[in-house]
């Protein structure tokens, strides 16, 4: 059984999809721990009240990415876990070769576009700012880039004539609910190197 590392900055609603569908019986995994750079968030919360295991690790000096000993100590706590696969879950930090190193092809993402476009912060409000009639989630490997790293499986959406950042964003989140899990699933059945 593949034992997951989640990493968030947020609510945490497809760490929730991704528990919801393993409860199910429908991912042979297991949460092995989850970690968030921001004390308090919902996903940490959620997380405590499943009975699993939760822990800030905060970093002190930067705001988009991990300064190299925070780095360093994320890695040793995912390894001390037993974490297989690191799974990035609305985390809001680049994370670097210390980690990418410690887990070859076993981090990967969810990002709320169809990448490679619209990269970085609000992805669904840019692709509503360009007028893009077709929008969605894309979940990719990372590396060492900004949402640069390959594609696993994308999931469109449309964007209607009268949506607002908000609605947009609610629907992708949606399509990222449908399909964060079922790549999780594809891991955990051996199916992706
Ligand atoms: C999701 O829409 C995810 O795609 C996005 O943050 C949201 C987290 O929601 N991630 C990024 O923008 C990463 N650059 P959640 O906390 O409810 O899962």
């Amino acid at each position: 059984k593949i034992r997951l590392g989640i990493l968030g900055s947020g609510k945490g609603s497809n760490f929730r999809a991704i528990l919801e569908a393993i409860q199910a019986g429908q991912i042979d995994a297991e949460v092995a721990i989850v970690l968030s750079d921001v004390p308090g968030a919902g996903i940490l919360q959620y997380a405590a009240d499943a009975g699993l295991r939760a822990e800030e690790i905060v970093e002190p000096k930067f705001r988009t990415r991990l300064s190299p000993e925070v780095e360093e100590g994320l890695v040793r706590t995912l390894k001390d876990a037993g974490v297989d696969l690191v799974v990035l879950a609305g985390y809001m930090r680049m994370v670097k070769s210390t980690t990418l190193d410690a887990f070859p092809r076993r981090v990967i993402n969810i990002h709320p576009s169809l990448l490679p476009k619209f990269p970085g912060l609000e992805a669904w409000k840019q692709a509503l700012e360009a007028g893009e009639s077709v929008t969605g989630c894309t979940v990719h490997y990372v590396d060492s880039g900004m949402d640069t790293g390959e594609i696993i499986a994308q999931e469109s959406v449309p964007v209607l004539p009268d949506d607002t950042a908000a609605s947009l964003h609610a629907r992708i989140q949606v399509a990222e609910h449908h399909l964060y899990p079922a790549i999780v699933k594809r891991f955990a059945d051996g199916e992706l190197p």
